[in-house]
């Protein structure tokens, strides 16, 4: 396996390792640590069915079901379908605006998720260019790089993530095919405290765990300062520095750090231009400390 970091930002591409084969203790232990050292990790050219992915990303932790379960893999509810493709009859083929916005996956859920593993089967292209590419801002240079004040303002303090907001958010933008959430769906996701800061459990460094998709508001501020803050953050978390843009290539799987990073699916292609992606929700249910020393 050849490890290439990324010449700005975070990511790394892994060269010459064939994910359908059994990850040994060892291989499982260098990518765990390079997923918490770089954030994103793509492995070019590869070419797994939705078990295989499932085989893989299942070695990291369980896999989530997603809530609104609306589109997956036949007989495998934990790979989605992520795509803006339809059949013959005119049904989507699947989820064709999942997380068009900045955010991170989980972070509405007591439990949180380790990372995510998507995997692109058809990437949309104009004049020679892929669209549809991912991005990725780091939450550890995030955190490093906050002004002290706001690190002793903030330290030990929780903001409130709700999944209804971001999902809102979707339904709101033109073509959206999703209904509003029902009261069953609201009750497996009300909104749960989260900390703002977190220890990474791979690098043991702290992070900044906020994000403007699903982060509503700060406990224990007043509701002006809680706004005001919130915002800062949001626009601290944006620069330019801390952030990676994947282009995709039919082939990549891209895994993800989701307690590290935010990210965001960039909406800049049409219905005519097909994209197809796998993805599988890797839950943070291991002891990642102990398996990455
Ligand atoms: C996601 O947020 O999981 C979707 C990312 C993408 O489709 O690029």
């Amino acid at each position: 396996m050849r490890m290439i970091p990324n010449n700005s930002g975070p990511g790394a591409r892994v060269e010459d390792f064939d994910l359908r084969q059994p990850l040994s203790a060892e291989d499982f232990r260098t990518i765990l640590r390079a997923l918490g050292r770089y954030g994103v990790l793509c492995f070019p050219g590869q070419d797994l069915d939705a078990p295989q992915l499932a085989a893989y990303a299942g070695r990291f932790g369980t896999l989530e079901v997603n809530v609104a379960n609306l589109f997956h893999a036949e007989g495998l509810p934990e790979i989605m379908h992520l795509s803006n493709m339809r059949d013959a009859a005119g049904k989507p083929l699947g989820l064709s605006d999942a997380g068009q916005g900045w955010h991170t996956d989980m972070s509405y859920s007591q439990d949180i998720a380790l990372a995510n593993v998507l995997h692109a089967k058809r990437v949309p292209m104009r004049d020679g260019r892929p669209l549809g590419d991912t991005q990725f801002l780091d939450m550890h240079a995030a955190y490093e790089e906050l002004p002290a004040e706001v690190k002793q303002r903030l330290e030990g303090r929780v903001a409130v993530h709700d999944f209804e907001k971001f999902w809102d958010v979707m339904r709101m933008r033109p073509g959206s095919i999703r209904g509003p959430l029902t009261e069953a769906q609201k009750a497996k996701k009300p909104p749960v405290r989260q900390p703002i800061f977190r220890v990474h459990p791979v690098t043991g460094r702290r992070v900044l765990y906020c994000n403007p998709g699903y982060a509503m508001r700060i406990e224990g501020l007043e509701p002006a300062e809680s706004d005001a803050m919130l915002a800062f953050l949001f626009l601290h978390q944006m620069q330019a520095r801390f952030l990676y843009s994947h282009h995709w290539t039919p082939g990549d799987v891209l895994m993800w750090d989701n307690i590290a990073t935010i990210h965001n699916a960039v909406a800049d292609y049409g219905a005519d231009e097909p994209r197809f992606i796998l993805r599988a929700q890797v839950m943070a249910s291991l002891d990642y400390a102990a398996l990455a020393a």
